[in-house]
């Protein structure tokens, strides 16, 4: 598919590649509210393992301010440029049990491997200490559709009315990564569902958050559920999925959201303790490739102080590569 052509409002200069090693130039990000509550487009940047250590400061706090960011045509960017930036915004962390497409730590997000995110979610939740960024580059766009959409977790907290801030203040939930993939995908093919329990399940994680999480760096209270939620810590089927779906709705409306709509060389970063997010699945039999990196979180953390705990298993396993995300629940 053609890229279409836009401009990039850089000096000519900083988009010579950097010698290695040395840092570039300080860069003036320049920030563009997108959403009322929720997202960003940042043009100025040329995205690296090379940027200066302002450039990298005025994108965080770009991401803590608006939750998820973008960036046009980063066309240069490949699988070690994309690990090489995540780097500057903390320690790469493997999927606890996906393997990653090459070794690294880039995983793949492709159509035709059954792996869809048609579900809103946080990146992880299953481990106490879920990634706390993660960065997706697009590869391949299908010609319509697939768009991903992010919510803001913070702004639906903060925008309940106040007896229900408190009753949330009050909950803990358990997450995991063994849910019922078939009933959740009904039109999933053998081969995806087979895939799925190999591979997603390989190692069944249970875990429980405080369903309202204090915000490390920001001091934001936000929600913390998505699809790994199995159920409300103390509460009956029934009650716990009222009060899942109630909270949920808050979190999914749309004036609390943002879509976007990719094209290749696109690069996405979002604050994962402070969104969910959701990969529309509208493209047909489309190829869809995106890359992702995530970058390692620490353990949450409610109004009361009390951390999340890992039920299951006794630690995070060691994956085939690189800390698991979620390793720091050990330490
Ligand atoms: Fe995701």
């Amino acid at each position: 598919m053609a890229t279409p052509v836009t401009t990039i409002d850089v000096h000519p200069t900083e988009l010579t590649e950097p010698s290695a090693g040395a840092p570039t130039a300080a860069q003036a990000p320049a920030v563009r509210k997108l959403g009322g509550r929720i997202g960003a487009l940042i043009t100025g940047v040329r995205l690296g393992g090379h940027l200066a250590s302002e450039t990298v400061a005025a994108v965080r706090a770009a991401v803590l301010e608006h939750k998820v960011v973008f960036f046009r045509d980063q066309h240069h960017l490949d699988e070690e440029g994309h690990e090489a930036f995540a780097r500057l915004l903390g320690n790469p962390v493997a999927h606890p049990t996906v393997p990653s497409a090459d070794g690294r730590y880039a995983l793949g997000i492709d159509s035709d491997h059954g792996a869809r995110a048609n579900q809103w979610h946080t990146d992880v939740t299953f481990v106490p200490a879920y990634p706390a960024f993660s960065i997706l580059r697009a590869v391949t766009i299908p010609p319509y559709g697939g768009n991903t959409l992010w919510a803001n977790t913070a702004t639906a907290y903060a925008g309940l009315p106040e007896p229900l801030r408190v009753l949330a203040d009050s909950l803990r939930a358990v997450h995991s990564n063994d849910y019922d993939y078939a009933a959740l995908r009904p039109d999933a093919v053998p081969e995806a569902l087979a895939q799925y329990r190999e591979v997603f399940t390989a190692v069944t994680f249970r875990t429980e958050h405080p369903v309202v999480r204090v915000h490390p760096e920001t001091g934001e209270r936000t929600l913390l559920l998505g699809n790994f939620v199995q159920r409300l810590s103390g509460l009956a089927g029934r009650d716990s999925r009222a009060l899942l779906d109630l909270f949920q709705a808050h979190v999914e409306s749309p004036e609390n959201t943002f879509r976007w709509q990719w094209r290749e060389g696109d690069v996405a970063i979002w604050d994962n303790r402070a969104t969910q997010h959701y990969g529309a699945d509208d493209s047909g039999d489309h190829v869809r490739t995106l890359r992702r990196v995530t970058v390692d979180g620490d353990v949450p953390v409610g109004p009361d102080g009390r951390p999340s705990e890992l039920l299951e298993p006794a630690a995070v396993p060691e994956p085939a590569f690189g800390p698991a995300s979620g390793a720091s629940a050990d330490a």
